[in-house]
Protein backbone atom coordinates (compact mmCIF):
# COMPACT_ATOMS: atom_id res chain seq x y z
CA UNK A 1 0.00 0.00 0.00
CA UNK A 2 1.22 3.42 -0.81
CA UNK A 3 1.93 5.83 1.87
CA UNK A 4 0.45 9.18 0.95
CA UNK A 5 0.51 12.69 2.69
CA UNK A 6 -2.19 13.37 4.39
CA UNK A 7 -4.47 16.27 6.67
CA UNK A 8 -4.73 15.44 10.35
CA UNK A 9 -8.75 14.97 10.77
CA UNK A 10 -9.56 16.15 14.64
CA UNK A 11 -12.20 14.35 15.71
CA UNK A 12 -13.98 15.19 19.09
CA UNK A 13 -14.04 12.44 21.59
CA UNK A 14 -14.61 14.27 24.17
CA UNK A 15 -18.00 12.14 25.26
CA UNK A 16 -18.66 10.77 29.21
CA UNK A 17 -19.94 7.24 28.33
CA UNK A 18 -22.67 6.50 31.08
CA UNK A 19 -23.68 3.89 30.12
CA UNK A 20 -22.68 1.55 33.06
CA UNK A 21 -25.10 2.42 35.32
CA UNK A 22 -28.49 1.07 34.34
CA UNK A 23 -30.47 -0.27 36.31
CA UNK A 24 -29.48 -3.82 37.29
CA UNK A 25 -32.36 -5.90 37.57
CA UNK A 26 -31.40 -7.97 34.74
CA UNK A 27 -34.39 -7.04 32.15
CA UNK A 28 -34.46 -5.06 29.04
CA UNK A 29 -30.92 -5.66 27.84
CA UNK A 30 -32.29 -5.33 24.57
CA UNK A 31 -35.67 -2.13 24.25
CA UNK A 32 -38.51 -4.20 25.44
CA UNK A 33 -41.38 -4.94 22.69
CA UNK A 34 -45.03 -5.62 22.71
CA UNK A 35 -48.40 -4.43 23.23
CA UNK A 36 -50.21 -1.64 24.89
CA UNK A 37 -53.97 -0.89 24.85
CA UNK A 38 -53.64 3.28 25.72
CA UNK A 39 -53.60 5.08 22.29
CA UNK A 40 -55.86 2.80 20.70
CA UNK A 41 -58.30 1.84 23.21
CA UNK A 42 -57.81 4.56 25.67
CA UNK A 43 -59.94 4.07 29.08
CA UNK A 44 -63.53 2.64 27.53
CA UNK A 45 -65.01 1.33 30.50
CA UNK A 46 -68.75 0.97 28.56
CA UNK A 47 -68.57 -2.68 27.76
CA UNK A 48 -72.28 -2.29 27.01
CA UNK A 49 -71.95 0.12 24.03
CA UNK A 50 -68.54 -0.92 23.23
CA UNK A 51 -67.99 -4.71 23.76
CA UNK A 52 -64.88 -5.48 21.71
CA UNK A 53 -63.14 -1.69 22.45
CA UNK A 54 -63.41 -1.47 26.42
CA UNK A 55 -60.70 -2.32 28.68
CA UNK A 56 -61.35 -5.61 30.25
CA UNK A 57 -60.08 -9.29 30.29
CA UNK A 58 -61.51 -10.71 26.91
CA UNK A 59 -59.92 -7.51 24.87
CA UNK A 60 -56.35 -8.50 26.63
CA UNK A 61 -57.27 -12.20 26.02
CA UNK A 62 -57.97 -11.44 22.30
CA UNK A 63 -54.44 -9.45 21.58
CA UNK A 64 -52.78 -11.74 23.75
CA UNK A 65 -54.80 -14.52 21.07
CA UNK A 66 -53.05 -12.63 17.99
CA UNK A 67 -49.79 -11.58 19.16
CA UNK A 68 -49.20 -15.47 19.59
CA UNK A 69 -50.86 -17.08 16.75
CA UNK A 70 -50.13 -13.97 13.99
CA UNK A 71 -46.90 -14.61 14.60
CA UNK A 72 -45.84 -11.43 16.50
CA UNK A 73 -44.68 -13.28 19.60
CA UNK A 74 -42.01 -15.12 17.47
CA UNK A 75 -41.05 -11.60 16.56
CA UNK A 76 -39.82 -10.39 19.97
CA UNK A 77 -43.62 -8.58 20.54
CA UNK A 78 -43.40 -10.47 24.02
CA UNK A 79 -45.79 -7.88 26.84
CA UNK A 80 -49.27 -7.24 26.61
CA UNK A 81 -49.87 -4.04 28.67
CA UNK A 82 -53.16 -3.30 30.60
CA UNK A 83 -52.81 0.87 30.58
CA UNK A 84 -55.66 3.02 32.85
CA UNK A 85 -58.72 2.48 34.12
CA UNK A 86 -58.31 -1.45 34.96
CA UNK A 87 -59.47 -1.00 38.32
CA UNK A 88 -61.82 -0.78 41.13
CA UNK A 89 -61.91 3.11 41.68
CA UNK A 90 -61.86 2.77 45.82
CA UNK A 91 -59.16 0.22 47.32
CA UNK A 92 -60.37 -2.43 49.39
CA UNK A 93 -61.56 -1.14 52.40
CA UNK A 94 -59.68 -3.74 54.87
CA UNK A 95 -56.13 -4.81 52.89
CA UNK A 96 -56.02 -1.15 51.08
CA UNK A 97 -54.96 -3.69 48.33
CA UNK A 98 -55.67 -2.38 44.53
CA UNK A 99 -58.90 -4.25 43.11
CA UNK A 100 -59.49 -4.87 39.79
CA UNK A 101 -62.95 -4.14 38.48
CA UNK A 102 -65.24 -6.76 39.31
CA UNK A 103 -67.29 -6.57 36.19
CA UNK A 104 -64.76 -6.22 33.67
CA UNK A 105 -62.06 -8.49 35.32
CA UNK A 106 -64.46 -10.96 36.99
CA UNK A 107 -61.47 -13.68 37.15
CA UNK A 108 -58.98 -11.33 38.48
CA UNK A 109 -55.41 -10.26 37.28
CA UNK A 110 -54.29 -13.34 38.31
CA UNK A 111 -56.01 -15.70 36.26
CA UNK A 112 -55.36 -13.05 33.20
CA UNK A 113 -51.75 -13.47 33.90
CA UNK A 114 -52.15 -17.24 33.78
CA UNK A 115 -53.82 -16.92 30.04
CA UNK A 116 -51.52 -14.59 28.99
CA UNK A 117 -48.59 -16.39 30.40
CA UNK A 118 -49.40 -19.72 28.88
CA UNK A 119 -49.06 -18.44 25.12
CA UNK A 120 -45.68 -17.42 25.98
CA UNK A 121 -46.75 -13.45 26.53
CA UNK A 122 -45.49 -11.48 29.45
CA UNK A 123 -48.04 -9.37 31.73
CA UNK A 124 -47.81 -5.66 32.14
CA UNK A 125 -50.37 -3.13 34.41
CA UNK A 126 -50.09 0.27 35.40
CA UNK A 127 -49.76 2.36 38.36
CA UNK A 128 -49.61 6.73 39.43
CA UNK A 129 -46.61 7.79 41.32
CA UNK A 130 -49.57 10.12 42.63
CA UNK A 131 -52.59 10.05 44.74
CA UNK A 132 -54.04 9.05 41.62
CA UNK A 133 -53.47 7.38 37.87
CA UNK A 134 -54.35 9.96 35.13
CA UNK A 135 -57.78 9.17 34.76
CA UNK A 136 -58.62 9.31 38.16
CA UNK A 137 -58.22 5.61 39.48
CA UNK A 138 -56.41 4.86 42.42
CA UNK A 139 -52.54 5.54 42.56
CA UNK A 140 -49.32 4.78 44.41
CA UNK A 141 -49.20 7.54 46.83
CA UNK A 142 -51.82 7.68 49.98
CA UNK A 143 -51.50 11.65 50.41
CA UNK A 144 -49.92 14.42 48.36
CA UNK A 145 -48.73 15.92 51.72
CA UNK A 146 -46.37 12.95 52.83
CA UNK A 147 -44.94 11.40 50.40
CA UNK A 148 -43.51 8.90 52.94
CA UNK A 149 -46.66 7.55 53.27
CA UNK A 150 -48.03 5.27 50.55
CA UNK A 151 -48.54 1.96 49.26
CA UNK A 152 -45.49 1.33 47.03
CA UNK A 153 -44.59 -2.06 49.04
CA UNK A 154 -47.94 -3.24 49.45
CA UNK A 155 -48.94 -2.57 45.85
CA UNK A 156 -45.58 -4.26 44.71
CA UNK A 157 -46.20 -7.41 46.40
CA UNK A 158 -49.77 -7.52 45.27
CA UNK A 159 -48.40 -6.92 41.42
CA UNK A 160 -45.78 -10.43 43.05
CA UNK A 161 -49.36 -12.06 44.20
CA UNK A 162 -50.39 -11.25 40.77
CA UNK A 163 -47.82 -12.59 38.36
CA UNK A 164 -47.31 -9.61 36.83
CA UNK A 165 -44.00 -8.61 34.30
CA UNK A 166 -44.09 -5.46 34.37
CA UNK A 167 -45.29 -1.87 35.50
CA UNK A 168 -46.40 1.04 34.23
CA UNK A 169 -45.58 4.07 36.72
CA UNK A 170 -47.39 7.27 35.51
CA UNK A 171 -46.76 10.77 36.99
CA UNK A 172 -50.15 12.30 36.94
CA UNK A 173 -51.47 13.85 40.31
CA UNK A 174 -47.78 14.56 42.32
CA UNK A 175 -45.93 17.84 41.44
CA UNK A 176 -43.23 17.26 38.86
CA UNK A 177 -40.65 18.38 41.05
CA UNK A 178 -41.32 16.43 43.63
CA UNK A 179 -41.74 13.20 41.78
CA UNK A 180 -37.84 12.71 41.11
CA UNK A 181 -37.63 12.18 44.97
CA UNK A 182 -40.61 9.93 45.42
CA UNK A 183 -41.45 7.88 42.31
CA UNK A 184 -37.59 5.92 42.05
CA UNK A 185 -38.64 4.63 45.28
CA UNK A 186 -40.81 2.09 43.47
CA UNK A 187 -37.63 0.48 42.06
CA UNK A 188 -36.81 -0.40 45.70
CA UNK A 189 -40.06 -1.93 46.37
CA UNK A 190 -40.34 -3.93 43.38
CA UNK A 191 -36.79 -5.25 43.91
CA UNK A 192 -37.86 -6.39 47.60
CA UNK A 193 -40.69 -8.49 45.65
CA UNK A 194 -37.87 -10.62 43.65
CA UNK A 195 -40.06 -11.22 40.94
CA UNK A 196 -38.62 -9.79 37.93
CA UNK A 197 -40.92 -6.23 36.58
CA UNK A 198 -39.54 -4.56 34.36
CA UNK A 199 -40.48 -0.58 35.28
CA UNK A 200 -41.26 1.98 32.80
CA UNK A 201 -40.99 5.32 34.56
CA UNK A 202 -42.93 8.66 33.77
CA UNK A 203 -42.01 11.50 35.77
CA UNK A 204 -39.00 12.87 33.45
CA UNK A 205 -42.24 13.71 31.19
CA UNK A 206 -44.04 15.95 33.83
CA UNK A 207 -40.40 17.63 34.29
CA UNK A 208 -40.05 17.86 30.35
CA UNK A 209 -43.86 19.17 30.07
CA UNK A 210 -43.30 21.73 33.31
CA UNK A 211 -40.17 23.13 30.89
CA UNK A 212 -37.80 21.68 33.18
CA UNK A 213 -36.14 19.56 31.21
CA UNK A 214 -32.57 20.52 31.86
CA UNK A 215 -33.33 19.25 35.40
CA UNK A 216 -34.20 16.06 34.71
CA UNK A 217 -31.60 13.68 36.56
CA UNK A 218 -31.02 10.97 33.81
CA UNK A 219 -28.97 8.89 35.91
CA UNK A 220 -31.29 8.28 38.23
CA UNK A 221 -33.79 7.66 35.56
CA UNK A 222 -31.49 5.02 34.40
CA UNK A 223 -30.68 3.70 37.38
CA UNK A 224 -34.56 3.87 38.49
CA UNK A 225 -36.22 2.29 35.63
CA UNK A 226 -36.10 0.20 32.48
CA UNK A 227 -37.66 2.91 30.26
CA UNK A 228 -39.22 6.12 30.54
CA UNK A 229 -41.07 8.22 29.32
CA UNK A 230 -39.66 11.91 27.69
CA UNK A 231 -42.97 13.72 25.63
CA UNK A 232 -46.05 14.11 25.37
CA UNK A 233 -48.52 10.99 24.65
CA UNK A 234 -48.28 10.07 20.84
CA UNK A 235 -51.42 10.54 19.30
CA UNK A 236 -52.52 8.41 15.73
CA UNK A 237 -51.15 11.25 13.29
CA UNK A 238 -48.13 11.99 11.60
CA UNK A 239 -47.81 15.37 13.25
CA UNK A 240 -47.68 13.98 16.49
CA UNK A 241 -44.87 11.48 15.25
CA UNK A 242 -43.11 14.54 13.75
CA UNK A 243 -43.50 16.27 17.27
CA UNK A 244 -41.96 13.22 19.15
CA UNK A 245 -39.20 13.01 16.32
CA UNK A 246 -38.04 17.06 17.00
CA UNK A 247 -38.00 16.85 20.54
CA UNK A 248 -35.91 13.76 20.47
CA UNK A 249 -33.80 15.15 17.95
CA UNK A 250 -33.41 18.49 20.26
CA UNK A 251 -32.08 15.96 23.10
CA UNK A 252 -30.21 13.29 21.22
CA UNK A 253 -27.12 14.25 22.55
CA UNK A 254 -28.20 13.45 26.12
CA UNK A 255 -30.31 10.54 25.27
CA UNK A 256 -27.51 8.99 23.67
CA UNK A 257 -25.07 9.14 26.79
CA UNK A 258 -28.01 7.62 28.86
CA UNK A 259 -30.31 4.95 26.42
CA UNK A 260 -28.75 1.37 26.55
CA UNK A 261 -28.78 -1.81 27.89
CA UNK A 262 -31.37 -1.85 30.82
CA UNK A 263 -32.26 1.66 30.43
CA UNK A 264 -34.15 3.00 27.77
CA UNK A 265 -35.78 6.77 26.68
CA UNK A 266 -39.31 5.23 25.22
CA UNK A 267 -41.02 7.90 22.23
CA UNK A 268 -43.95 6.22 23.14
CA UNK A 269 -46.23 3.73 21.11
CA UNK A 270 -46.43 2.68 17.48
CA UNK A 271 -49.74 3.80 16.29
CA UNK A 272 -49.07 1.68 13.06
CA UNK A 273 -52.37 -0.28 11.97
CA UNK A 274 -54.82 2.35 13.50
CA UNK A 275 -56.44 5.81 11.28
CA UNK A 276 -53.81 8.22 11.49
CA UNK A 277 -50.76 7.11 9.00
CA UNK A 278 -50.44 6.49 5.64
CA UNK A 279 -48.08 3.59 5.05
CA UNK A 280 -44.91 5.48 4.29
CA UNK A 281 -45.54 7.27 7.60
CA UNK A 282 -46.13 3.82 9.13
CA UNK A 283 -43.09 2.55 7.48
CA UNK A 284 -40.92 6.44 8.84
CA UNK A 285 -42.24 5.72 12.80
CA UNK A 286 -41.21 1.97 12.49
CA UNK A 287 -37.55 2.92 11.00
CA UNK A 288 -37.23 6.03 13.29
CA UNK A 289 -38.18 3.94 16.27
CA UNK A 290 -36.07 1.17 15.56
CA UNK A 291 -32.77 3.28 14.22
CA UNK A 292 -33.03 4.80 18.09
CA UNK A 293 -33.59 1.47 19.66
CA UNK A 294 -36.97 2.69 21.15
CA UNK A 295 -38.89 0.11 23.24
CA UNK A 296 -41.39 -1.01 20.23
CA UNK A 297 -44.95 -0.89 22.05
CA UNK A 298 -47.42 -0.82 19.48
CA UNK A 299 -51.52 0.17 20.27
CA UNK A 300 -53.57 -0.75 17.86
CA UNK A 301 -56.69 -3.99 17.21
CA UNK A 302 -54.33 -6.97 15.94
CA UNK A 303 -58.15 -8.68 15.49
CA UNK A 304 -58.78 -6.12 12.11
CA UNK A 305 -55.26 -4.87 10.98
CA UNK A 306 -54.38 -4.01 7.63
CA UNK A 307 -52.37 -6.95 6.47
CA UNK A 308 -49.79 -4.42 5.12
CA UNK A 309 -49.46 -2.39 8.46
CA UNK A 310 -49.19 -5.71 10.04
CA UNK A 311 -46.38 -6.29 7.37
CA UNK A 312 -44.44 -2.88 8.83
CA UNK A 313 -45.03 -4.25 12.12
CA UNK A 314 -43.38 -7.62 11.61
CA UNK A 315 -40.30 -6.46 9.18
CA UNK A 316 -37.33 -8.46 10.84
CA UNK A 317 -35.03 -5.99 9.52
CA UNK A 318 -35.95 -3.20 10.98
CA UNK A 319 -36.90 -5.25 14.08
CA UNK A 320 -33.05 -6.82 14.20
CA UNK A 321 -32.02 -3.05 13.84
CA UNK A 322 -33.89 -2.20 17.09
CA UNK A 323 -33.01 -5.13 18.66
CA UNK A 324 -29.15 -4.50 17.77
CA UNK A 325 -27.19 -5.52 20.78
CA UNK A 326 -24.80 -2.21 21.46
CA UNK A 327 -28.31 -0.39 22.09
CA UNK A 328 -27.07 2.56 20.22
CA UNK A 329 -29.33 5.56 19.96
CA UNK A 330 -29.13 6.62 16.36
CA UNK A 331 -28.51 10.08 15.35
CA UNK A 332 -29.82 12.90 13.43
CA UNK A 333 -26.58 13.40 11.84
CA UNK A 334 -26.92 15.34 8.41
CA UNK A 335 -30.14 17.44 6.85
CA UNK A 336 -30.54 19.69 4.05
CA UNK A 337 -33.16 21.95 2.95
CA UNK A 338 -33.63 23.56 6.78
CA UNK A 339 -34.25 19.93 8.06
CA UNK A 340 -36.91 18.60 5.48
CA UNK A 341 -34.63 15.95 4.62
CA UNK A 342 -32.82 14.42 7.67
CA UNK A 343 -30.70 11.50 7.53
CA UNK A 344 -30.24 9.30 10.86
CA UNK A 345 -27.21 7.09 11.56
CA UNK A 346 -26.59 3.60 14.00
CA UNK A 347 -23.81 2.17 14.58
CA UNK A 348 -24.80 -1.80 14.89
CA UNK A 349 -23.18 -5.25 15.04
CA UNK A 350 -21.29 -7.00 13.03
CA UNK A 351 -17.75 -5.32 13.57
CA UNK A 352 -15.13 -5.13 10.96
CA UNK A 353 -11.83 -3.95 10.00
CA UNK A 354 -12.12 -2.15 13.76
CA UNK A 355 -15.77 -0.14 12.73
CA UNK A 356 -18.86 -1.44 13.30
CA UNK A 357 -21.83 -2.00 10.28
CA UNK A 358 -24.63 0.97 10.08
CA UNK A 359 -28.13 1.57 9.72
CA UNK A 360 -29.16 4.51 7.87
CA UNK A 361 -32.57 6.31 7.72
CA UNK A 362 -33.60 9.13 5.12
CA UNK A 363 -36.16 11.15 6.53
CA UNK A 364 -38.01 13.56 3.78
CA UNK A 365 -40.80 15.29 6.11
CA UNK A 366 -42.27 17.49 3.34
CA UNK A 367 -45.73 16.24 2.61
CA UNK A 368 -46.28 17.34 -1.16
CA UNK A 369 -44.94 16.63 -4.48
CA UNK A 370 -43.33 13.25 -5.92
CA UNK A 371 -40.70 11.17 -4.55
CA UNK A 372 -37.58 12.66 -4.73
CA UNK A 373 -33.59 11.23 -5.16
CA UNK A 374 -32.46 12.59 -1.82
CA UNK A 375 -28.09 12.12 -1.77
CA UNK A 376 -25.91 12.69 1.59
CA UNK A 377 -22.26 12.00 1.13
CA UNK A 378 -21.67 9.10 3.16
CA UNK A 379 -18.37 9.95 4.50
CA UNK A 380 -19.85 13.14 6.55
CA UNK A 381 -22.93 11.04 7.62
CA UNK A 382 -20.69 8.22 9.69
CA UNK A 383 -18.13 10.53 10.62
CA UNK A 384 -20.92 12.92 11.93
CA UNK A 385 -22.07 9.72 14.08
CA UNK A 386 -18.98 10.03 16.42
CA UNK A 387 -21.04 10.24 19.61
CA UNK A 388 -23.18 7.39 18.93
CA UNK A 389 -19.50 5.25 17.33
CA UNK A 390 -18.10 6.10 20.71
CA UNK A 391 -21.33 4.99 22.99
CA UNK A 392 -21.01 1.65 20.16
CA UNK A 393 -17.36 1.25 20.93
CA UNK A 394 -17.77 1.33 24.90
CA UNK A 395 -20.58 -1.12 24.90
CA UNK A 396 -18.99 -3.69 22.51
CA UNK A 397 -16.44 -4.15 24.93
CA UNK A 398 -19.07 -4.46 27.96
CA UNK A 399 -21.12 -6.96 26.19
CA UNK A 400 -17.36 -8.76 25.10
CA UNK A 401 -15.35 -8.31 27.94
CA UNK A 402 -12.74 -10.21 26.73
CA UNK A 403 -13.95 -12.48 23.42
CA UNK A 404 -14.82 -10.05 20.80
CA UNK A 405 -15.85 -11.59 17.47
CA UNK A 406 -15.60 -9.41 14.95
CA UNK A 407 -11.77 -7.86 16.24
CA UNK A 408 -11.51 -5.39 18.40
CA UNK A 409 -13.17 -1.61 17.87
CA UNK A 410 -11.79 0.91 19.26
CA UNK A 411 -13.90 4.56 18.42
CA UNK A 412 -11.02 6.43 18.19
CA UNK A 413 -9.15 4.02 15.21
CA UNK A 414 -12.84 4.02 14.11
CA UNK A 415 -13.04 7.27 13.15
CA UNK A 416 -9.84 8.13 11.88
CA UNK A 417 -9.96 5.17 9.60
CA UNK A 418 -13.95 6.37 8.58
CA UNK A 419 -11.92 10.18 7.81
CA UNK A 420 -9.23 8.91 5.72
CA UNK A 421 -10.23 5.60 3.79
CA UNK A 422 -10.31 6.35 0.44
CA UNK A 423 -8.77 9.75 0.19
CA UNK A 424 -5.42 9.77 -2.25
CA UNK A 425 -5.65 13.18 -2.46
CA UNK A 426 -6.02 15.44 0.82
CA UNK A 427 -7.82 18.23 -1.74
CA UNK A 428 -10.44 15.03 -2.31
CA UNK A 429 -11.07 15.77 1.58
CA UNK A 430 -14.53 17.49 2.57
CA UNK A 431 -13.71 21.02 3.55
CA UNK A 432 -15.69 20.32 6.85
CA UNK A 433 -13.69 17.53 7.65
CA UNK A 434 -10.45 19.23 6.88
CA UNK A 435 -8.91 21.01 10.16
CA UNK A 436 -5.91 22.25 11.78
CA UNK A 437 -4.21 21.45 8.64
CA UNK A 438 -1.59 19.48 10.09
CA UNK A 439 0.21 16.78 7.03
CA UNK A 440 0.44 13.76 8.13
CA UNK A 441 1.62 10.39 6.04
CA UNK A 442 -1.53 7.51 6.13
CA UNK A 443 -1.59 4.23 4.71
CA UNK A 444 -3.82 4.13 1.62
CA UNK A 445 -7.45 1.89 2.76
CA UNK A 446 -10.39 1.50 0.29
CA UNK A 447 -13.45 1.51 2.27
CA UNK A 448 -16.57 0.57 0.49
CA UNK A 449 -20.12 -1.28 1.83
CA UNK A 450 -23.14 -3.83 0.72
CA UNK A 451 -26.25 -1.74 1.12
CA UNK A 452 -29.28 -3.81 2.00
CA UNK A 453 -33.02 -1.92 1.83
CA UNK A 454 -34.43 -3.01 4.85
CA UNK A 455 -37.56 -1.70 3.98
CA UNK A 456 -38.09 -2.88 0.39
CA UNK A 457 -36.01 -6.50 1.45
CA UNK A 458 -32.86 -6.53 -0.91
CA UNK A 459 -29.36 -5.55 -1.38
CA UNK A 460 -28.76 -2.07 -3.44
CA UNK A 461 -25.77 -1.44 -5.31
CA UNK A 462 -22.60 -1.28 -3.18
CA UNK A 463 -21.67 2.26 -2.15
CA UNK A 464 -18.18 3.63 -1.82
CA UNK A 465 -17.40 5.83 1.77
CA UNK A 466 -16.05 8.14 -0.84
CA UNK A 467 -19.27 8.62 -2.29
CA UNK A 468 -23.08 9.85 -2.26
CA UNK A 469 -25.29 7.36 -0.87
CA UNK A 470 -28.79 8.32 -3.02
CA UNK A 471 -31.74 6.69 -2.40
CA UNK A 472 -35.27 7.97 -3.40
CA UNK A 473 -37.76 8.57 -0.88
CA UNK A 474 -41.75 9.40 -1.07
CA UNK A 475 -43.25 12.42 0.69
CA UNK A 476 -43.69 12.28 4.45
CA UNK A 477 -41.69 8.85 4.30
CA UNK A 478 -38.36 7.37 4.93
CA UNK A 479 -35.99 4.82 3.30
CA UNK A 480 -33.94 2.38 5.63
CA UNK A 481 -30.72 0.77 4.35
CA UNK A 482 -28.08 -0.99 6.43
CA UNK A 483 -24.33 -0.97 5.65
CA UNK A 484 -21.61 -3.81 5.93
CA UNK A 485 -18.38 -3.23 4.99
CA UNK A 486 -17.18 -5.44 2.13
CA UNK A 487 -14.06 -6.87 3.53
C1 LIG B 1 -50.73 9.46 30.67
C2 LIG B 1 -49.69 8.58 30.01
C3 LIG B 1 -50.36 7.76 28.91
C4 LIG B 1 -51.46 6.92 29.50
C5 LIG B 1 -52.45 7.81 30.23
C6 LIG B 1 -53.47 6.99 31.02
O1 LIG B 1 -51.23 10.42 29.81
O2 LIG B 1 -48.65 9.35 29.47
O3 LIG B 1 -49.40 6.94 28.26
O4 LIG B 1 -50.91 5.95 30.36
O5 LIG B 1 -51.79 8.66 31.16
O6 LIG B 1 -54.38 7.80 31.69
Amino acid sequence: MASILFVLVPICLVLAIHGTSALNNGLARTPPMGWMAWERFLCETNCKLYPNDCINSNLFEKMADRLEADGYLKLGYQYINIDDCWSELSRDEVTQQLVPDQVRFPKGINHLAGYVHARGLKLGIYGDCGTKTCAGYPGQLKSEFNHEDNYFDLDANTLKEWQIDSFKFDGCNINPFKAEFMCPQMSKSLKSTQREILLTCEWPTYMIQANRSAEVNWELAQLSCNMWRYFYDVEDSWMSVLSIIDFSIKIQSTIVKYHGPGGWFDPDQLVIGNFGLSLAQAEAQMAIWSIWSAPLFMSNDLRDIDPAMANVLKNEHLIDINQDQLGVFGLMVDNQRDGLIQAFVKPIETIKNGCPSFAIVYLYRDALGDRKDISFNLRNLLVNASEAIQVAAQRYKQIYSSYQPGGPFDAASCLERLSKANTRDPSSIPENLVAGGTAMSVEYTRVSYNVFDLIQEKPLADVSLDSVLELEVSPSGVRAVKLTEIS
